[in-house]
């Protein structure tokens, strides 16, 4: 089994999605095998977008995932289930995102996008350990 981290962001708590977001992955026959609704921390959050630091919208980004409770989870699957979970929340750009897919048929912005997923094995395992760290 493989394991990815997968959070509903604060606008699809705020907007009453996380059934709806949660239920999809559930429909693939995905597993939420941890779950935890929180208020990320501004260091936490910086944390988890490193790789973002000094990019344009880095502050506004960290200023949004802060905002509000959000909905961390690690989600199991099959080998590669980054990719698949990838999938079903389309693409970065909501406007863009194909219909059928999370951020195609639920969402509309950029930053306002609705959901965060792994986007490799690596960032999976480095992204769980950061929100999870006391995990086995
Ligand atoms: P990124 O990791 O590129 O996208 P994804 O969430 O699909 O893995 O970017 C992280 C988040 O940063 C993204 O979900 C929304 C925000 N963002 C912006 O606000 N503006 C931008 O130009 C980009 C590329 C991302
Ligand atoms: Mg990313």
């Amino acid at each position: 089994m493989d394991r990815t981290l997968f959070i509903v962001k604060p606008d699809g708590v705020e907007r009453g999605l996380i059934g709806e977001i949660i239920g999809r992955l559930e429909a693939k026959q995905l597993r939420i095998v941890a779950a935890e609704m929180r208020l990320i921390d501004v260091k936490t959050a910086e944390r988890h977008y490193a790789e973002h630091h000094g990019k344009p919208y880095y502050d506004k980004l960290v200023e949004f995932m802060t905002q509000g409770p959000a909905l961390v989870t690690i989600v199991e699957g099959p080998d590669n289930t980054w990719q698949v979970v990838r999938g079903l929340m389309g693409a970065t750009n909501a406007k863009d995102a194909t219909p059928g897919t999370i951020r195609g048929d639920l969402a509309i912005g950029l930053r306002e996008n609705l959901v965060h997923g792994s986007d490799s094995a690596e960032s999976a395992q480095r992204e769980i350990d950061i929100f999870f760290p006391d995990l086995v």
